[in-house]
């Protein structure tokens, strides 16, 4: 596709426009040593953008923080606005800040919305994300009321996975780890061919920030394989005590772990392993190294969705 260039920093962006046939320009992420940021995207000249159809790709890296992440993505969008591109697209894979898209106590922002505003005030005609965190309201519409918005499956390539690599992967009984996340088990149960899909009932204090899960439906796991499916993955918490439970309290056999975004708080991954699990499966939404874990691409996912809409 002539008309498109992808702008991009990281293997994401390069798996994109290899999948749009589209030519790829990098960004230089600069920070001074003050950790001020200056993105510089490696144009030739302006027209390399102007008036195309431009779609920037941002993954934030592993050991990257989230405002970095957020902040270059803005500063970059500004300039790509700046030099007149035509469409706008922004690949915005883990939608950072989504989690609170409410305001849970007094005297918090609603974080998701200003987010979502800054998309809209830098130029960008259209946002893409995966597996967002905003299922709880209406979907991430109701975040953009002024650009098309865009919420992809990130389930699907973690299943197509699971169903192409994992041996009887249909005899697995899917979990999510809380109640939200059961449209995600479910999805992956289909896929899959698993006959069960369910969710834990999950509490969170919303002062401490501590969980505790338990079995609601009737639900024989003994001696089963588990499939724990979540969106995200940050301490890891959430899925290794809903493992531990349904291992030690329950009698399941194995449970292994499937995840759209790594997140990987320091120790996650260590706190998974310590359950044992037969595999754990995530995608390239954030980059992560992390050893013995399997990491597949939504890149194909994104260059199709990418298709469809221009
Ligand atoms: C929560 O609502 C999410 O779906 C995840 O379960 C949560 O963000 C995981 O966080 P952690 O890994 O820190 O327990």
């Amino acid at each position: 596709m002539s008309d498109i260039c992808v702008i991009g920093d990281t293997g994401l962006g390069s798996g994109i426009a290899a999948g749009l046939s589209a030519k790829f320009i990098k960004i230089d992420n600069r920070v001074f040593p003050d950790g001020e940021l200056a993105p510089r995207i490696l144009v030739e000249k302006v027209e390399d953008v102007k008036n195309k159809n431009v779609i920037a790709v941002f993954q934030k890296g592993e050991s990257e923080s989230i405002n970095n992440y957020v902040l270059r993505t803005f500063l970059t969008l500004s300039t790509l606005n700046r030099y007149e591109a035509g469409r706008l697209v922004a690949v915005f894979p883990y939608f950072a800040y989504a989690r609170q898209d409410n305001e849970f106590r007094l005297g918090e922002p609603v974080s998701c919305g200003i987010v979502a505003k800054i998309f809209e005030d830098v130029g960008v005609t259209d946002f893409i994300t995966v597996t967002s965190h905003v299922h709880r309201i209406t979907g991430i519409t109701k975040w953009f009321p002024n650009i098309k918005a865009y919420d992809i499956s990130g389930i699907t390539s973690l299943a197509e996975f699971v169903k192409n690599n994992v041996k009887a992967a249909e005899d697995f009984i899917v979990f999510a780890p809380d109640g939200e996340g059961l449209p995600w088990a479910k999805e992956m149960a289909d896929i899959i061919g698993s006959k069960q899909a369910s969710a834990l009932e999950k509490e969170r204090d919303v002062n401490t920030g501590e969980i505790s899960q338990k079995l609601v439906e009737d639900v024989d796991v003994r001696g089963k394989n588990i499939l724990i499916v979540d969106d995200i993955v940050s301490t890891g918490k959430t899925i290794a005590r809903a493992a531990n439970m349904l291992r030690k309290q329950k009698g399941a056999k194995k449970v292994a772990f499937a995840y759209v975004h790594p997140v990987h708080s320091p120790g996650a991954l260590e706190l998974m392993r310590k359950e044992f699990p037969p595999f754990i499966v995530t995608t390239d939404t954030i980059e992560t190294s992390g050893k013995g874990i399997e990491v597949v691409s939504v890149a194909k996912v994104i260059s199709t969705k990418i298709k469809e809409i221009l």
